[in-house]
């Protein structure tokens, strides 16, 4: 179908800003720093760039590649790369890992959402004690976190459907250099505070005393995937937006230099800003982690309430660029393969989300069944991050990598990636490592969580 039909761009988006605003989102400003404090600072920092640059750069080439030769939906493309096959489940992967990321991504998102008005209005106190209590209080209260989840997706499927998405893309143009100066702002101040130092050595200086274990590399590596909105087919559809005259190598580096930017900046805000407050243990605090330090920050910069609500605008309108890329997968799926009207595919996709986001949203205290699932040993939203982020999203880029390097082939695939003489530093590097180290890498990590966590 052509791009009119499927109705999904404004036409004039450039890829870059359409694919930077999928993929910067709540994985830089909660999940990067979340999952830096839970797994202990620096040489996680450190294990998170090299699975950037080595495992995720090679596969969004990959799925890019897939994309614009294709011009479809996830299961379409493989079905029509390799027809009367099953490569289409490798797609149906994706779509059923649309529905699961969308799932708890939505409920953080409405956290985000909650908190333009409690910053605005001074309701979270600067006191690190009292909006710690303030998170834990609002995240187990059933209604209201049901509620900003609800109109979260409301609202993305709202835009998908009505016509406005131009509208956002132009507001997501204004939103990345806004956001970038907003946190590097707070960056600055953060680093006035008492206690700085010592966060920004945890957040930098790496201490290859302590083994990392496997669970914190497969952290690493899904944390990347989250990110960078790969492994899904995100990023397969966007190609599929791409034009023949954007290199696809030259625009997958910049998205992936503009998402990585934004992850460090939002660590260089927390880490200090978390260590100002004494006792600080940054491994206890969990997915409330932005949420119980922010305050504070906020509170010891003058304007603090102006500041507090402008970050968490910016934070929901990027959650909100990102989710729309989300839903756009089963979605464009439903769509494209089934034959569905767009109405139809998107209340249908986005009612089965809720569905599903339900449990998550009250698994924060609301609910003590999905708090603490039994015979689990975790609550329902991190058993939703395991399951997508961690092994989903890697696993469908290891199958992305093992359809281009294997069947589609490294050949067939560059002869789309040097379509028009397109700038492509080293394909031979590239074909071996989509071919051998992504695959083995993936292979090696999931193995390993898999196997300490079963003994
Ligand atoms: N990358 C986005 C973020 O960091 C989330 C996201 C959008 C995503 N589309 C995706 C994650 C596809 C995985 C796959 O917030």
């Amino acid at each position: 179908m052509s791009m009119s039909d499927r109705g999904t761009w404004g036409s004039r988006v450039g890829f870059v800003l359409a694919g930077a605003g999928s993929a910067v989102g709540l994985g830089n400003i909660w999940g990067f720093p979340t999952r830096v404090g839970e797994n202990g600072g620096a040489a996680f920092v450190l294990v998170y760039l090299v699975c950037v640059i080595f495992i995720c750069l090679p596969i969004m080439i990959a799925e890019l590649a897939i994309g614009r030769r294709t011009q479809s939906d996830p299961v379409g493309a493989y079905a029509k790369l390799r027809p009367g096959t099953r490569w289409w489940m490798a797609g149906g992967l994706g779509v059923a890992a649309g529905f699961g990321v969308l799932s708890f991504y939505s409920v953080v998102a409405g956290w985000a959402l909650a908190y333009i008005w409690f910053s605005a209005s001074g309701a979270v106190s600067g006191d690190a004690v009292e909006s710690a209590t303030f998170f834990t209080d609002f995240t187990s209260h059933a209604p209201s976190s049901l509620f900003f989840t609800f109109v979260m997706l409301a609202a993305t499927a709202g835009i998908i459907l009505g016509g406005i998405r131009a509208g956002i893309e132009r507001v997501s143009k204004l939103l990345m250099p806004v956001l970038a100066i907003l946190l590097i702002v707070l960056a600055w101040h953060a680093s006035t505070l008492p206690g700085a130092a010592e966060g920004l050595a945890y957040y930098l200086k790496p201490d290859f005393s302590k083994m990392m274990s496997f669970g914190a590399l497969n952290a690493a590596l899904g944390q990347a995937f989250f990110s960078l909105s790969l492994g899904l087919g995100t990023m397969l559809v966007y190609g599929s937006y791409l034009t023949k005259r954007e290199g696809i190598a030259k625009s997958a580096i910049m998205v992936v230099a503009l998402d990585t930017s934004l992850a460090l900046l939002a660590g260089f805000v927390i880490f200090p800003s978390g260590f100002s407050i004494p006792g600080f243990d940054p491994t206890s605090t969990g997915p409330g982690l932005i949420f119980m330090v922010l305050p504070r920050l906020f509170a010891t910069l003058p304007g603090g309430q102006f500041f507090g609500a402008a970050f968490f605008i910016l934070l929901a309108l990027a959650a909100l660029t990102s989710a729309i890329s989300l839903l756009e997968v089963p979605v464009a799926h439903f769509i494209d393969s089934h034959g569905w009207s767009r109405k139809r595919a998107v209340v249908i996709v986005t009612t089965a989300t809720f569905a599903l986001a339900v449990p998550s949203a009250l698994a924060m205290g609301a609910s003590s069944f999905f708090s603490d699932l039994p015979g689990i040993g975790m609550d329902f939203q991190s058993l939703m991050i395991t399951v997508w982020n961690d092994f989903a999203l890697p696993i469908g880029g290891l199958i992305t990598a093992i359809f281009v390097g294997y069947v589609w082939r490294i050949d067939s695939a560059l002869e789309e990636l040097l379509a028009e003489q397109a700038w492509f530093p080293n394909p031979k590097l590239w074909g071996w490592m989509v071919r051998y180290a992504c695959p083995l890498a993936i292979f090696v990590i999931i193995f390993m969580n898999i196997r300490s966590m079963i003994v």
